[in-house]
């Protein structure tokens, strides 16, 4: 079994998120917004390493004091199906608990069922749907998740 490390991002790896971001999203988030959500006061930015090279990145926001926004996750094509967003998503979630976040949310496309399941086995559960959220017309599942007693 592979040895996932998660770190926190540097300018560094920005390089390989590029990468990592094309190969995962059909619009996917430019250089310059990567490196916006890297180094902004209030934020979060995890990566996953294997074998010294980052395979994964998960980014979150905290809006207020006590929500957060996970602005995106995604996992190298070569490197998924390992338990890697697990592990991004589950170390994402210790370091909001120690920030004292109660409430953290998400926007997942509709069609998105496997996201949509990795999320919900960490417990988050689908509260509306926003209307033709995305640029091509899809809609948004909104999800939140309480960290309350968790
Ligand atoms: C969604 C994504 C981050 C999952 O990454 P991953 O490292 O492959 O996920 P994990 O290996 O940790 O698996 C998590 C769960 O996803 C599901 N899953 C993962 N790979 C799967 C596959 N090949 N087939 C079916 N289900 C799969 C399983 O439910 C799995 O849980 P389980 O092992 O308990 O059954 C990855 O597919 C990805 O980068 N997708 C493109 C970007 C994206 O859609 N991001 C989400 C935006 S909201």
């Amino acid at each position: 079994m592979v040895e996932i490390k998660i770190r926190p991002a540097n300018l560094k790896d920005l390089p390989e998120l590029e990468k990592i971001e094309k190969n995962s999203f059909t619009y996917p988030y430019p250089k310059s917004l990567l490196k916006t959500l890297m180094l902004i006061r209030f934020g979060v930015f995890l990566v996953a390493v294997v074998e010294e090279k980052i395979v994964g990145y998960i980014s979150s926001i905290c809006e207020t004091k006590n929500t957060a926004t996970i602005a995106s996750i995604a996992v190298h094509p070569t490197y998924r199906g390992k338990n890697i967003a697990k592990k991004l998503l589950k170390t994402l979630l210790e370091v909001l608990k120690r920030k004292n976040i109660s409430e953290v949310r998400l926007e997942v496309r509709k069609s998105n069922l496997l996201a949509q399941n990795l999320y919900k086995s960490f417990g988050f559960k689908t509260v509306y749907t926003l209307k033709s959220y995305y640029e091509d017309g899809e809609d948004a599942v909104v999800m939140h998740l309480s960290l309350k007693n968790s």
